[in-house]
């Protein structure tokens, strides 16, 4: 049943292109003109109308959230608010009327999750949801739902749930841009071009494999471990930590690379590892001059770039590229190395990597 991987989250791993592939039949239309999304049953004027879009999901599902508030904002221009399931039900929630909920699960099961859906619904908002379960609670309580078609996810660490989000999440601001005017159609067919290309490079970013399993087995016995970015680095930096965290055991802390210096900086000794991402060209020399500070207190910085950005191999200890992509894309691709990173360290350290202790796949009681 694990297909000759030796763990799940492995086989779910290399399952990713074939995920995001499926999460994507269907919904680019022809010629690339546009996003076919015919599961929105949204009166006609609601993509145009709405003037706020609050995220509400937990775990993984939320650091998809934060990716999916800079394209909406982005390619869409309406304002996002991302927020944690279990803090938003229970906040006096300041929605305009013209507010759309997105709730996001992959088992569309989680209690928190469920009980936020419940309460927007119950004041007259409409809840889109984005689940990876057909008639799970959150799809049949759901006014409209994207499914992701990533398939079932077996192992405690979410994976290929998360690119499939992303994907969703994705076409979901080309849509809304479109809709709404905000987006250029010639901006929106290429975007749609890069994301058909998409299954084929996170297929080459697999290939990242051994190098990350070098890497692992190296730091294997690290205590702390620092991932650091900006923009939808810095947002994949937060889901690259948890997945370490969650099953290797090894403490790792995410980063906005600029917010180091405030005060984290002071953990960046001699030999911390410090996973450094760099995919977005317009951030890039900002990043590059954070990742010079940790070098300057001998970190050893694991860097990520797109193939092309050789400077980087002169400032940090060892680089993973990944192929060319619109920069926009780059979250569905830089996740993988560090899931990698992730099971490859929990292998090396002997865990029970599909069922990290403490942790069940779907948390139905809050
Ligand atoms: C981490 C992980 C969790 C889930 C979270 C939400 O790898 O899997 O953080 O993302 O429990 O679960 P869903 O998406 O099912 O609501």
């Amino acid at each position: 049943e694990r297909g000759g991987y030796p763990h799940f989250m492995l086989k779910e791993i290399h399952e990713q292109p074939k995920a995001i592939r499926d999460t994507l039949i269907g919904r680019i239309a022809e010629g690339r003109d546009g996003v076919e999304l015919a599961e929105l049953g949204w009166p006609a004027g609601f993509a145009e109308n709405m003037d706020r879009i609050h995220i509400v999901a937990c775990g993984t599902s939320w650091h998809a959230g934060l990716v999916g508030k800079v394209w909406i904002e982005q390619l869409a221009r309406v304002p996002v608010d991302v927020e944690i399931a279990s803090e938003y039900r229970y906040r006096d929630v300041l929605r305009t009327p013209r507010t759309l909920m997105v709730v996001i699960s992959q088992s569309g099961e989680t209690a928190d999750t469920l009980a936020a859906l419940r309460a927007a619904k119950e004041g007259g908002y409409r809840v889109l949801a984005i689940t990876n379960v057909v008639g799970s609670s959150v799809a049949r309580e759901a006014d409209d739902v994207i499914i992701t078609w990533a398939g079932p996810e077996i192992a405690v660490a979410s994976t290929k749930a998360y690119t499939t989000q992303l994907v969703a999440l994705l076409l979901l601001a080309i849509h809304l841009g479109l809709a709404r005017g905000t987006l250029a159609a010639d901006k929106a067919r290429e975007m749609l071009q890069a994301l058909d290309n998409l299954p084929q490079l996170a297929d080459q970013v697999l290939d990242t494999a051994p190098q990350l399993a070098q890497f692992a087995e190296r730091y294997k016995d690290a205590h702390d471990t620092f991932f650091i970015g900006r923009g939808l680095d810095y947002a994949v930096a937060l889901e690259g930590a948890l997945k370490l965290k969650e099953i290797s055991y090894i403490h790792a802390e995410a980063y906005a690379a600029g917010e180091l210096k405030h005060g984290t900086l002071a953990l960046i000794t001699e030999g911390v590892p410090v996973i450094a991402l760099a995919t977005q060209p317009h951030l890039y020399e900002k990043t590059m001059s954070n990742i010079k500070e940790v070098k300057a207190r001998d970190a050893f910085v694991l860097g990520m770039t797109f193939v092309g950005n050789e400077d980087l191999a002169q400032v940090v200890d060892e680089v993973i590229y990944l192929p060319q992509t619109l920069p926009v894309l780059a979250p569905v691709l830089a996740v993988i190395p560090l899931q990698l990173l992730a099971y490859y360290a929990a292998v090396a350290r002997g865990n029970d990597v599909d069922k990290p202790r403490n942790l069940a796949k779907s948390v139905t009681v809050e």
